[in-house]
């Protein structure tokens, strides 16, 4: 799911389709690009991946404008038919789009008169409607702006004229977009990484805004009208950051890179004098509320039930962590004063975002906690909060959700301490022991790959128990086993499966115990002897100084308040060795997007 166009001097398709493999991480299932040159505008599209895609494009067309797209099917199953780009009737106008538009049978019903389309998406009626007003004598600028007027929903677009075929028309209203600007050479993307090898940089494009863009210019307007000027940021991204160098997966090198990003984390919320950044605005926010309402989707929900407790054990206000998707339908009475934060790897998701524009629109605060500072959410919060982990491109998110961690701690102190709390507890102290234990976990690939192998190759579903703060860690755990090698995941509670879950346990099921809280060290262990004694295959992680001989892993000792930073190192590694083993996708699990667009 995103888009990429270039207008320029160089050939377009591949550029395009480089671009596309940039954005593969985001998930899709099928993509297609057009290009045009003297002869026409050419459209290639495939279901499956860049490299069919790559295959089908004949080679033989030089082209220097052109838009691409990866699909991620809402409206219409993955197919060559539903893949972008899309046709007018006469084949005049050629269009890409991100989003889903809401209002399409409508707008079928009323421009189209019902007419049959080619594909079931709502995209296909968006460049009918553009060709419709152009039939009734509008220009394409107006026909363009007309009828995004008339759209409701989210889209990032690029429309393609045949008449005019050295320009592409583009609009926003709640996906991402950026036109990326160089000399002799425009280009337009999703995201900044899949034009980085054109141009560094970017110009931010808002909601309900156009661009038409040429080779030598970009010209902004709102849809009424009004001329926009914007300055253009430099994308602090390196090539490197978004390639996989010497490592078979991105997920690996992710879960490598743990030790440095804490490293990273403590060194960019260090002061001068050795005391916590943060800015001031954030921590009067978070102490002047008389509620935290902490808002998520995926992972990020996991790294905000570690930072509820963060919050609430060591500075002392109250938390709440809401699934984003749910929130505006099950809303839960607001406090008075409450402070919304947004944790968002990408900052893009549009669940959360539909709660943001919300909570916004009632007046109330909000801050992101993301990787990506100029994403949308952290554009439309009040306040942001970088989580310095680097570009994540495996779908499965692993360095983001240590690093939301670390950056909770750190604001959960932080408060604390300009509130007058006394605590026995230095963050980026304790954070750079947890930086040490990653190493060494994070060094001992061969005994998870073992436990992976013993564990989990024949079986179909496994569940992770745990207490206490252990139980959001095998929430957690068990996502990532799930998403990436496709068992059938659950982690519970360990009080909790007695209530039903045990009725499933059979003769060898996977049984993954976490133990790393003293105070629920025996309880934990109970559970998991209740779970043996009906034929599970318990794997105990503990950690030194409360393990037992028969635990096939033992964490190095971290600081109590940390140790889901520890604990979750050894779950994203048997998670990818069972993928491995099952010959899954790591890096680009079925059905699966890595930054969510569509609500
Ligand atoms: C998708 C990804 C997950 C991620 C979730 C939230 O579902 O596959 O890995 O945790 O979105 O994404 P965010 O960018 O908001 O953290």
């Amino acid at each position: 799911c995103g888009i990429v166009g270039y207008v320029g001097t160089e050939d377009a398709k591949e550029i395009l389709l480089q671009g596309l493999e940039r954005l593969e991480y985001r998930g899709y299932d099928s993509a297609g690009i057009a290009l045009t040159n003297e002869e026409g505008v050419h459209v290639f599209k495939e279901k499956g991946r860049i490299a069919t895609l790559r295959d089908a494009v004949d080679h033989d067309t030089s082209a220097t404008v052109g838009i691409g797209h990866t699909r991620w099917a809402t409206h219409g199953v993955p197919s060559q038919l539903n893949a972008h780009p899309h046709q007018s009737t006469s084949a005049r106008f050629t269009l890409v789009h991100n989003g889903v538009i809401e209002n399409y049978k409508e707008l079928k019903a009323n421009y189209l008169n019902n007419k049959e389309l080619t594909s079931d998406t709502d995209t296909e009626v968006i460049v009918q409607v553009i060709e419709h007003f152009v039939e009734q004598g509008h220009s394409t600028e107006q026909a363009f702006r007309e009828t995004l007027s008339l759209l409701k929903g989210s889209y990032a677009l690029a429309l393609i004229d045949q008449e005019n075929k050295e320009t592409v028309f583009v609009g926003k209203n709640k996906s991402p977009l950026l036109i990326g600007v160089g000399e002799d050479v425009n280009v337009i993307a999703s995201d900044a990484m899949a034009m980085l090898a054109v141009t560094d940089q970017f110009v931010e494009i808002m909601d309900q805004e156009i661009v038409i863009v040429k080779r030598d210019s970009v010209q902004i307007e709102t849809l009424a009208g009004e001329k926009v000027e914007r300055a253009p940021y430099t994308a602090e991204l390196d090539m490197s950051d978004i390639e996989k160098g010497t490592y078979p997966h991105f997920m690996l090198k992710e879960i490598d890179e743990q030790p440095f990003v804490m490293r990273n984390i403590i060194q960019k919320y260090q002061n001068e004098d050795g005391g916590l950044r943060i800015d001031a605005d954030i921590r009067e926010a978070v102490k002047t509320s008389d509620r935290i309402y902490i808002i998520a989707a995926g992972t990020s929900y996991h790294a905000g039930l570690v930072g509820k407790q963060l919050v609430e054990k060591l500075a002392n206000r109250p938390v709440e962590v809401h699934i984003s998707s749910e929130f505006l339908y099950n809303m839960p009475l607001l406090s008075e004063n409450p402070l919304f934060i947004f944790i968002s790897q990408s900052g893009e998701t549009a669940d959360s975002r539909g709660v943001l524009v919300e909570v916004k629109k009632q007046g109330h605060k909000a801050l992101t906690i993301t990787n990506v500072p100029g994403s949308t959410l952290s554009r439309e919060a009040d306040f942001t909060l970088h989580t310095y982990a680097g570009p994540e491109i495996a779908v499965a998110s692993t360095k983001a959700y240590t690093a939301q961690i670390a950056v909770f701690a750190i604001l959960a102190v932080d408060v604390a301490r300009s509130a007058g709390i006394e605590l026995d507890f230095d963050p980026l102290q304790e954070l750079g022991i947890v930086a040490n234990a990653m190493e060494v976990l994070t060094a001992q690939k061969e005994e998870m790959e073992k436990v992976a192998r013993d564990f989990l190759s024949v079986t179909r579903n496994a569940f992770f128990i745990g207490r206490a703060a252990d139980y959001f860690v095998v929430v957690e755990g068990a996502l990532k086993l799930k998403e990436i090698s496709y068992i059938q995941a659950e982690g519970f509670a360990g009080g909790e499966l007695k209530h039903g879950t045990i009725a499933l346990i059979e003769e060898g099921t996977p049984v993954f115990a976490l133990a790393t809280q003293e105070h629920v060290n025996l309880s934990i262990r109970g559970n998991a002897q209740e779970v043996e004694a009906r034929g599970a295959h318990v794997c105990t992680i503990s950690m030194e100084g409360m393990n037992e001989p028969e635990d096939q892993i033992v964490l190095p000792r971290v600081h109590e308040h940390l140790t889901a930073l520890a604990s979750v190192i050894p779950m994203q590694l048997i998670s990818y060795y069972a993928a491995l083993h099952r010959e899954c996708d790591v890096d680009k699990p079925r059905n699966l997007a890595k930054s969510v667009t569509v609500e």
